[in-house]
């Protein structure tokens, strides 16, 4: 995809010498995965070297960035809506303002956008950010500029990110971008591109910079994590064919998360996306050696049924699945264990969906987000088969998915009561000002009385109760974490 810069707005073109340049606020905000806030971080960094300045007051931005999903048609509407917000405020507060488009959206629609959406003058895809400070420069000529041209190596490994409305404690490191595995339902391969992996070397560098300004908690974040798979750069399918001596020094996810683990022993590590078929014995060996590593592993399922697996191209049978879990438990049986679900695959038959309810009964998983299918344009499910399940029964089984879901949580829960567990201060609580809340190696939420605690401690505390989603309890004392 080229590069297209767009001459219709010259008439309206907002030429800005250098002072007013260092003035410009920025209003930027995400949706979608948490691979997109944290690409926002990355623009944050990228667009202040430009001279504007992050703001949270829409009101007054000069120029508004939205980072966009693009996974359900839902996400995609939420952000149409948004847009016409922000051409709201810029009729009712700064004609001048300028607005882009950023993410999975941008990278699905690409110069569709300015034409569907009026209010839209920059379109730039997730391998494009780079590219910004020339893009601005085109908007500020009154051009509309686009570029959503995939990159095969970018990872932004050299763009320190801005942390954006952080609460100072915890952290995401992006160690991997795209994803190869092609399921059929699924878009990002198509807005993220091929996998990639960063250089080990910058990783350490952001971790030493996040434990230099007192974060805690570090998540390092992929479409597939498992797959991370660092040589020397390039792509995963280069390696194969090379040599064995470049596979002997290559790191792979669990030599990497051996690698943080030993050298920041008071740092919590968490990781997400697993996939399924990409999970070593090696990760969860590794996992299970070091007590900062957090108990806690996503693992996607998506349908319980072998034949929708297969109809979804997911690389695993039913079968293998349970005996991951197996293994998880075996070494770990505390490790906490959440799902991606989604009902109404096409075909997918009374049956189909019992087999999901059934591997929600063996797995007994901790928590889950779950989705009705919706078919996106271009994806393999789109193009070959019928959306073909009706809205109705959509609807019915996805309410039993979370119904099953909402009890095995809450049971999963209660079992923490009477237990002392180790919780990392986040934020106050949002229910009372009296509380903190943090979170459990596995991720459950808790809360507890203040006493003369603080945001980022690590802290003993005993559980007294919980509500359906929220631990309950009182701190019981310093951890040796501490
Ligand atoms: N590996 C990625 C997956 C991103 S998509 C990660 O980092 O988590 C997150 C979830 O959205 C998927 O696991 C799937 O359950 C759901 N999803 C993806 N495409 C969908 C679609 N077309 N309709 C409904 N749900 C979808
Ligand atoms: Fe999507 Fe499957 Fe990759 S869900 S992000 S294609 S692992």
């Amino acid at each position: 995809m080229e590069k297209i810069i767009d001459e219709k707005k010259q008439g309206e073109a907002l030429l800005l010498n250098k002072s007013d340049k260092n003035k410009r606020k920025l209003f930027i905000e995400s949706y979608g995965c948490q691979m997109n806030f944290s690409d926002s971080e990355v623009v944050a960094s990228i667009m202040a070297s430009e001279g504007f300045n992050t703001t949270n007051k829409l009101e007054e931005a000069d120029l508004v960035l939205v980072n966009t999903c693009s996974i359900r048609d839902k996400a995609e509407q939420t952000v149409r809506k948004r847009l016409e917000k922000y051409n709201a405020v810029k009729q009712s507060h700064n004609k001048n303002m300028k607005v882009g488009v950023l993410g999975c959206m941008a990278e699905r629609l690409k110069d569709k956008f300015l034409e569907e959406e009026k209010i839209v003058d920059l379109v730039v895809g997730p391998d494009a950010y780079k590219d910004l400070p020339n893009l601005i420069k085109e908007v500020d000529a009154g051009r509309d500029a686009v570029n959503v041209i995939l990159s095969r190596d970018e990872t932004y490994a050299d763009v320190s990110p801005v942390r954006l409305q952080s609460n100072g404690v915890s952290a995401f490191v992006t160690i991997t971008r795209g994803c190869d595995n092609m399921c059929t339902f699924c878009v990002v391969p198509f807005t993220r591109g091929r996998e990639r992996s960063r250089d080990p070397q910058s990783i350490i560098e952001e971790i030493d910079d996040l434990v230099t300004k007192n974060f805690k908690e570090i998540t390092l974040l992929g479409q597939n994590v498992d797959s991370y798979l660092w040589y020397g750069g390039g792509l995963k399918k280069d390696f194969e064919k090379a040599s064995d001596m470049q596979k002997a020094t290559a790191t792979d996810f669990a030599k990497l998360l051996d690698m943080v683990a030993i050298k920041y022993p008071k740092l919590r590590l968490r990781f997400t996306t697993s996939n399924p078929q990409d999970m070593t014995m090696a990760v969860i060996d590794v996992m299970s050696k070091h007590s900062n590593i957090c108990k806690y592993i996503h693992l996607p399922i998506q349908s319980g049924s072998d034949r929708i697996l297969k109809e979804m191209n997911r690389q695993h049978t039913r079968e293998q699945y349970m005996e991951l879990i197996t293994n998880i438990k075996k070494r770990m049986p505390e490790c906490a264990i959440s799902q991606d679900i989604i009902v109404g695959f096409p075909t997918e038959t009374e049956q189909d969906h019992k087999d999901t309810l059934s591997m929600m009964e063996f797995v007994q998983y901790e928590y889950g987000f779950m989705f009705a299918y919706s078919e996106r344009p271009g994806t393999m499910a789109a193009r070959k088969m019928e959306d073909d399940v009706p809205q109705e029964i959509k609807k019915r089984r996805l309410s039993e998915i979370i119904d099953l879901q909402q009890k095995h949580s809450g049971e999963r829960l209660e079992k923490f009561i009477g237990q002392t567990v180790e919780i990392l201060i986040e934020k106050e609580s949002k229910r009372s000002k009296e509380q903190w809340s943090g979170r459990t190696t596995q991720n459950a939420v808790a809360v507890f009385p203040k006493e003369n605690y603080k945001v980022g401690d690590f802290v003993n505390v005993k559980i007294d109760s919980c509500t359906s989603a929220t631990l309950i309890g009182h701190a019981v004392d310093y951890s040796e974490n501490n």
